[in-house]
């Protein structure tokens, strides 16, 4: 009986224990794993960034958890899922070997506001297969957009617009048509400032054939020109 009452209670310290580790809190210690530290402490060590306009990178050390850092988020699982890097001061080129890449859980990114000096986006960008929110609005990148960026077919959310900033951002081959093709889950595109150069109606018809989620389309100072069929927005139910 004494047993039988032991074995209760310590199953059920044990289900308490176990429930603990699987409901554990995001401020946890210990979350973070050591590849996507080294992977963050990596990008941080190659950014150029002025220590007097970052809050976020500034702080970032292996004195505390690195799911714990601003402007960092992770799974339950310690995977970096989300960085916002915006406005922090970052400036110089990002190319390929950045450590960023490393990073193959990323689900949002956001390196808005920042000045990549007039580098191209590196094609690197595709290796983020899981990305559903890419921001990298007036961050100072310029020239063609890689394709690479049209193969994040899981994009929800993407903002390339340059308004405002020193780079000048195009669409040209890839041009337009061929960019959105495959982004058909699309539900937010802003590409102000970007360098399209298409007649409008040759616009609206490739958004009406592919980006049928459209919910926002943002796209001023995009060198569009008329003529502009509007019939072919008709189709897209989502759009607000
Ligand atoms: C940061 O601010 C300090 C104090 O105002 C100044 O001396 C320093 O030059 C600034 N650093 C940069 C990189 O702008
Ligand atoms: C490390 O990070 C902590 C908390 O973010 C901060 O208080 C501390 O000053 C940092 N240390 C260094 C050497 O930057
Ligand atoms: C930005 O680019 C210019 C010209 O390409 C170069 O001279 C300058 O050193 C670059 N600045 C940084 C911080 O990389
Ligand atoms: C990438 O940039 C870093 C400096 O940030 C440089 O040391 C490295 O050689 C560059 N790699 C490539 C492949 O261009
Ligand atoms: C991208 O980031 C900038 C700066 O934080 C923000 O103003 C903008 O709304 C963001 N874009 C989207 C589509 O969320
Ligand atoms: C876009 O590019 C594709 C492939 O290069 C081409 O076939 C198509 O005519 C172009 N569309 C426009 C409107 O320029
Ligand atoms: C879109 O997907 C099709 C089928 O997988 C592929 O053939 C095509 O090259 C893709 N287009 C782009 C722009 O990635
Ligand atoms: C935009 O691109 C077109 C061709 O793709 C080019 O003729 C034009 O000069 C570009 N405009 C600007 C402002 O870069």
């Amino acid at each position: 009986m004494l047993q039988m009452r032991n074995s209760c209670f310590s199953s059920s310290l044990l289900i308490i224990i176990l429930l603990f580790f699987i409901i554990r809190p995001g401020f946890a210690n210990g979350l973070c794993i050591k590849d996507q530290e080294s992977a963050l402490l990596k990008m941080k060590l190659r950014f150029n960034f002025n220590a007097n306009f970052s809050s976020k990178l500034v702080t970032w050390n292996s004195t505390t958890d690195c799911c714990a850092w601003s402007g960092v988020t992770c799974d339950n699982g310690g995977q970096v899922i989300a960085i916002d890097l915006s406005y922090e001061g970052v400036s110089g080129a990002m190319n390929s070997s950045s450590s960023l890449f490393d990073l193959q859980h990323l689900r949002s990114l956001n390196l808005a506001a920042n000045n990549f000096n007039s580098s191209e986006i590196t094609p690197a960008f595709g290796k983020l297969v899981n990305v559903v929110h890419l921001n990298l609005s007036t961050s100072g990148f310029s020239l063609q957009i890689p394709i690479e960026i049209a193969h994040l077919t899981k994009l929800l959310a993407l903002d390339l617009s340059t308004v405002g900033s020193s780079g000048v951002l195009k669409l040209e081959n890839p041009n337009f048509t061929l960019f959105v093709q495959n982004l058909t889950v699309l539900e937010e595109l802003h590409l102000g400032g970007v360098n399209i150069s298409y007649k409008g109606s040759e616009l609206f018809r490739a958004v009406a054939r592919s980006l049928l989620k459209l919910k926002v389309l943002s796209l001023p100072n995009c060198f569009l020109s008329g003529p502009t069929d509007w019939s072919y927005l008709l189709r897209l139910k989502s759009l607000s």
